[in-house]
């Protein structure tokens, strides 16, 4: 018997909008930060839990899109077994867990990690199931401090200082009550299936009543935090784990930067080798950087902070990147110059353009520019092309676009 096991939720096809163009191409937990696929960092999270032996992705998108890279995880993890469940349709973040419970519940686990796949996290799971041990509830919930005037986008809650027990949640209020937010991973309980249970039976009873947490009637979803956890912090069995380390949401294309940024440097803390070491007779490295072994740099050119190198990439003299992600097999010609931005699979930039976006705090919330919004990161999709000397600012860009001269602030379609 393994005590714990884990879900990771995906989502499905007609979610992600907000991730395009970029989920045009790939289902959005597979697109690669820090060299790796979005969910494959939750993957080497959990293969560090003790007695954690299972991972349940579910979700509703097609069988076969998950296939080749559960093979390719269950390599790389052999000690875990990851299989993938698909909903009939979208269920909601609760309905899934509960359609497939009894999936979940074979081999008896007595705890069960839930993560949402959009976020990048420092993921302190073992933290997590020693606060969970201590206080016993029916869920640990991971929570962080976000700025004040950002609290409102995301679940918020108030939790009891001492005893860390959480009092309110509320999913994006419309006025602050509290800085802390959740961070889309809990711990629960297996008892939290009878509080599904009993939402579902709630749901049902108030076919005719309104209600300010349930789901309309017609719809099938049950969801995890307004459904489930909302009535659940209203009982006082919900807790809450504060965390300092990094926790970052992956909602737009742009958010992939911060994202790829804060599991490149964390993995530089870690010393590991999967990071480009700067080498007599290679390129210039700055700061964390990952290379694939496929791609060709040129050494005259300069690459970092933060920066993430497909494979089959080929990158011109003087080429200068920052703050990126450059996708496979695109090829930057010399002396361009290419900065915060997502370069698309199989693109090409031409000599001496210049490619770039701005750096921001917050990549999910819209920058204004006197007055307009605008985009901070710029995104080329698949297979644009960007001729010589071109300067692209602030863009985003479909796929298969040709740019025959500069662009500012502009959504090219
Ligand atoms: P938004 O800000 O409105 O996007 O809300 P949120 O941050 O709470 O995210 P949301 O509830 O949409 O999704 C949280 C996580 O659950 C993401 O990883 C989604 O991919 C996943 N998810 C959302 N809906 C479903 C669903 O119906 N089924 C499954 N299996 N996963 C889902």
């Amino acid at each position: 018997m393994s005590q714990y096991k884990a879900i990771i939720l995906v989502g499905g096809p007609s979610r992600a909008t907000r991730f395009r163009p970029l989920s045009l191409d790939v289902p959005k937990p597979l697109f690669p930060v820090a060299g790796a696929p979005i969910i494959s960092h939750h993957l080497a999270a959990l293969s560090k839990v003790n007695g954690l032996k299972e991972v349940l992705i579910i979700g509703f998108f097609e069988d076969h899109v998950f296939s080749r890279f559960i093979d390719e995880a269950s390599n790389e993890f052999p000690h875990l077994h990851i299989r993938y469940l698909r909903e009939y349709q979208s269920l909601g973040t609760a309905g899934g867990l509960y359609h497939f419970r009894d999936e979940i519940l074979r081999g008896n686990p007595q705890q069960i990690f839930v993560m949402h796949v959009d976020i990048a996290c420092n993921f302190p799971l073992n933290e997590m199931m020693e606060a969970h041990m201590k206080h016993r509830g029916l869920c640990t919930m991971l929570s962080t401090k976000v700025p004040r005037e950002q609290a409102t986008k995301y679940g918020c809650l108030v939790a009891k200082p001492d005893t860390h027990e959480v009092l309110h949640y509320v999913e994006k209020p419309e006025t602050f009550i509290s800085d802390l937010i959740s961070c889309g991973v809990y711990l629960f309980d297996i008892a939290i299936f009878g509080e599904m249970k009993k939402a579902i039976d709630r749901k049902k009873d108030s076919q005719h009543e309104e209600s300010d947490y349930l789901w309309t009637v017609s719809d099938d979803r049950l969801r995890l935090e307004q459904d489930l956890l909302r009535p659940l912090s209203e009982g006082r069995k919900l807790y809450v784990y504060v965390t300092e380390k990094f926790w970052r949401q992956i909602k737009t294309a742009g958010s992939a930067i911060p994202a790829n940024a804060a599991y490149l440097e964390k993995q530089a803390q870690e010393h590991s080798d999967r990071l480009a070491q700067q080498k007599d007779d290679g390129p210039e490295i700055i700061g964390a950087v990952y290379i694939h072994p496929s791609a060709h740099v040129d050494p005259t050119a300069k690459i970092g902070p933060n920066v993430s190198i497909g494979p089959r990439v080929t990158i011109g003299k003087g080429v200068r990147i920052k703050n990126s992600i450059i996708l496979d097999n695109v090829h930057i010609g010399n002396a361009s110059c290419i900065l915060h931005s997502v370069i698309g699979w199989n693109s090409k930039i031409g000599a001496w353009a210049r490619v770039e976006g701005s750096p921001v705090a917050d990549h999910n919330v819209a920058m204004m520019m006197n007055g307009v919004k605008s985009q901070s990161i710029t995104i080329l999709g698949k297979e644009v092309s960007v001729m010589d000397e071109s300067i692209i600012r602030n863009c985003i860009v479909l796929p298969h676009k040709e740019l025959k001269s500069s662009f500012h602030s502009e959504i090219l379609m």
